[in-house]
């Protein structure tokens, strides 16, 4: 497990002369009624960081789990040191130095933080039997690197779902790897811990490993790539040095087009108050907030992950208990002790987690958007097939889905897509209030910009919507009134109109 020791510069300078560390050829890849990659050539240097940018279901995901041996290509050549190699299983990749952090966590929710991090690979004592005592002291030497603040032994599934990727990220550091393909490893990180996923990145970097970087965050792409290479649709649209280029020029490749940044148009004047939290406290977690939302309106809460945001929201939906304070729906007090009481009510929670809250993933994308809403589709206990389609139809196409039918099971739609049906899903039971929690996290930026519309949309339609984010551009671009929030407080409030950055940074950092 002992690290390489670091080249010197000439040596970098030297590797990088030979042939890429990494070469993929003519990769074409077919599911059932997808040509998910068409004759994509990608190429990755020593100690470079190579970013893959595109559209949700542009290929990204496919590309690297062909590279990581968890999908065949139909066709394509793989090359690593310029020696043809086929890679037929993770195994095997990982065996020749290519790992894989997942996009979506691929860990064993019953096993140690230990256990998961040498899967497939636990030291063994003579017989076979697990040597418990090196499993741990290994795995406590890596998470030791990541500067993580829980244990080797503790169970991943009472992990949060960012200390959960960073025991994926930890995977991936075991064996020296040659290659390290990082699939939006950021989604859920803290601030904190991308510092120490980067610094990461820069250590691999510096030991002449090429790294893979696949993010919509155009920030976290401008710094740490090297070069950018484009898919859309399946095919390559072109490879870019980053200095060279910008988030213009790289969006345009992406969706063929700049971006609308235009002003939004002055908001209609909000209706009467529909949810008004009044001193809702629980625990540690949260004390003393209060807020209204208005028809119409559009309020912003942010903060940094772990101020209290997502509980807060799982407070008004009833899936958590309130231990003081009172929340009233169309100016009358009420008693959320579950999801269904807020449904009743005309409450819906889109969810952060889509894979642990939001969606059934064997089951199509049809039926997982109208689960939310039994009652609008069963017709006397029968399910009323036509009213599924017509939510269904409505939703995909307002939220521009794509998937290759309604048939699709969700689990083999791209992550930003499975996104979007958890959108769906709760934007088809028509709310009174709709919380959203993170929209769009794992969103690209085209898609991005549309479901800021639509929300704005569905304010204007009348329904009281507040969205939670971490994203400032996020809250910046959607927001009426703008909800600041500091370790379980609620800081400041701000109008979205004389709001600033830097007014908003000082409110949630406790300034
Ligand atoms: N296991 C699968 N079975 C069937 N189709 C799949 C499967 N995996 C991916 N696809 C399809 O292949 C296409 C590319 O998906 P992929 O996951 O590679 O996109 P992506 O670029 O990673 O998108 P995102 O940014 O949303 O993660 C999509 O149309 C997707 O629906
Ligand atoms: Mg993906």
């Amino acid at each position: 497990m002992s690290r390489v020791a670091h080249h010197t510069a000439e040596e970098l300078a030297d590797l990088k002369h030979r042939a890429p560390l990494l070469r993929l050829d003519g990769v074409t890849k077919t599911f059932p009624g997808v040509k998910a990659l068409d004759d994509v050539s990608f190429d990755v240097r020593h100690g470079e960081v190579h970013a893959l940018l595109g559209e949700n279901g542009a290929g990204k995901s496919t590309l690297m789990k062909v590279l990581a041996g968890v999908h065949r290509a139909n066709s394509g050549t793989i090359h690593l040191n310029g020696e043809p190699v086929e890679v037929n299983s993770p195994l095997e990749a990982k065996a020749r130095g290519i790992v894989l952090v997942h996009q979506e966590l691929s860990l064993a929710p019953e096993l140690s933080v230990a256990e998961n991090i040498f899967l497939g690979s636990l030291p063994t004592k003579r017989f076979g039997l697990v040597s418990w005592k090196r499993l741990n002291a290994a795995a406590t030497h890596i998470l030791d690197r990541l500067g993580v603040k829980f244990e080797s032994y503790d169970r991943v599934g009472d992990l949060s779902i960012a200390n959960q990727q960073m025991v994926e990220i930890a995977r991936a550091l075991v064996f020296t790897p040659k290659v390290v393909v990082f699939d939006e490893p950021t989604a859920s990180l803290t601030d904190a811990e991308k510092v120490v996923l980067f610094d990461v990145i820069a250590g691999l970097k510096k030991e002449g490993t090429g790294i893979v970087y696949i993010s919509h965050r155009m920030d976290e792409i401008f710094t740490l790539s090297d070069r950018i290479t484009v898919l859309r649709d399946g095919q390559t649209r072109g490879t870019l040095n980053t200095r060279d280029t910008d988030e213009d020029g790289v969006t345009r490749l992406m969706i063929g087009r700049s971006l609308d940044k235009s002003a939004r148009k002055a908001a209609p004047e909000p209706g009467p108050v529909a949810l008004e939290v009044k001193g809702l406290s629980c625990g540690d977690l949260f004390r003393d907030i209060s807020f209204s939302l208005r028809r119409g309106e559009v309020v912003g809460m942010y903060g940094l992950v772990g101020a209290g945001r997502t509980e807060i929201a799982e407070t008004i939906f009833g899936l958590r208990a309130k231990d003081g304070g009172e929340i009233r729906i169309d100016g009358a007090p009420v008693d959320i002790s579950g999801p269904p009481d807020a449904i009743r009510h005309g409450v819906a929670l889109a969810p952060e987690s889509r894979k642990e809250q939001g969606l059934v993933l064997g089951m199509n994308c049809r039926d997982n958007m109208s689960l939310s809403q039994l009652d609008a589709v069963s017709r006397g206990g029968w399910l009323d097939r036509g009213a599924e389609q017509a939510i269904y139809d409505e939703y995909a196409g307002r939220l521009s889905l794509k998937a290759p039918s309604w048939r699709t099971p969700v689990r083999n739609l791209s992550g930003g897509n499975q996104q979007k049906v958890v959108l769906g899903k709760w934007l088809g039971v028509k709310p009174r209030v709709l919380i959203v929690d993170e929209p769009t996290r794992g969103i690209d930026v085209g898609s991005k910009s549309e479901i800021h519309a639509l929300i704005r949309r569905l304010a204007a339609e009348g329904i009281a919507v507040l969205v939670i984010s971490s994203e400032m551009p996020e809250v910046l671009a959607v927001s009426d009134r703008i909800l600041a929030l500091y370790h379980g407080r609620l800081a400041r409030e701000f109008a979205a109109a004389d709001v600033t950055e830097d007014a908003l940074v000082q409110a949630i950092s406790g300034l």
